[in-house]
């Protein structure tokens, strides 16, 4: 592995070498760096944030430019050889190429962004060409576009009809054509991402895509088990820390009730003179005590 920023002829060799890519979502310093360390080639600051980690239920639409800018440097600020992918959010590239061309320059600019990804393809065609346009790479995003959950009936799969399937085919090909520089595949029949991936000549990166995409995403809290409740069928579960997080609060909170935290190593002492001192002062009256100590300080040398 050479070392330094992952570039984008290295990845598009990755998949001409036929060696699967790695992306993961991270959100935070902490996540990025074990990322990192996991040998992750791709971080992606997704707007699945809205969800997983600022509470939404169900939707990243109420995911704003400034969440997504905070979360983006944060992760960028450690990340040194993974990708560092900004997610534009619901609105920043819906109203004109202008805006989307503004608001990518501030996930690179502001934010560190290596990168940015977008949804869709049809409108977000002439949005890519917009933003390739001003130096900036840009990620498409087909199949299950969660931004548009509502206008496609949900969270559901895509492409599972003949003809739902040539428009995905059809679409991806066009964000290719607009100048991306990989496209992620959700929600879709394998034969139709495998399809797509032998079409494209840049990687397709797959969640909820089948094995053929040339890598694969997932979102950090659903593989390591920390989103609880439902979880789409492509989610592999790799840990359970929402488990072991909540034992150890447990623990922790039981500790502290019942005193078997702290205990002596945990604390702090002082010099056995200085605790006698303490120990007298504080036996004093308020008023006597306040005039000894500032009989102290005026007798003691100061320090040049
Ligand atoms: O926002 C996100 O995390 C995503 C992935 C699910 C691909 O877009």
């Amino acid at each position: 592995m050479k070392p330094g920023k992952l570039t984008l002829p290295e990845l598009a060799a990755l998949k001409s070498r036929g060696e699967k890519i790695v992306m993961v979502t991270a959100y935070d310093a902490p996540g990025a760096r074990l990322a990192e360390e996991a040998g992750i080639d791709i971080l992606l600051v997704g707007d699945t944030a809205g969800m997983v980690v600022l509470g939404h239920e169900g939707t990243t639409v109420p995911v704003t430019m400034e969440e997504m800018l905070f979360l983006t440097r944060t992760v960028a600020r450690v990340a040194k050889r993974p990708l560092v992918v900004g997610d534009m959010p619901f609105g920043s590239y819906h109203v004109s190429d202008e805006d989307a061309i503004r608001n990518a320059i501030r996930f690179v600019k502001e934010a560190g962004a290596d990168v940015v990804k977008l949804e869709g393809a049809g409108p977000s065609l002439s949005r890519v060409q917009a933003i390739v346009s001003a130096g900036i790479p840009v990620m498409g995003h087909v199949g299950l576009t969660p931004q548009s959950a509502t206008m496609l009936g949900g969270f559901k799969t895509q492409g599972k009809t003949a003809a739902a399937a040539v428009q995905l085919v059809d679409d991806a090909l066009a964000l290719e054509q607009a100048g991306c520089f990989a496209v992620v595949l959700e929600a879709v029949p394998s034969p139709v991402a495998a399809e797509i991936t032998r079409r494209l000549e840049v990687p397709t990166i797959g969640i909820g895509a089948g094995p053929d995409c040339d890598g694969q995403v997932l979102v950090y809290h659903d593989l390591l088990g920390l989103s609880e409740g439902h979880l789409p069928r492509f989610v592999k579960r790799y840990a359970n820390l929402s488990r072991e997080i909540r034992d150890a609060l447990e623990a922790y909170a039981h500790d502290v009730r019942t005193g078997a935290f702290p205990e002596e190593q945990h604390t702090y002492e002082m010099p056995a003179e200085e605790l006698e001192e303490f120990e007298k002062t504080m036996l004093m009256p308020t008023a006597s005590r306040a005039s000894d100590q500032a009989t102290k300080r005026s007798s003691s040398p100061t320090k040049t």
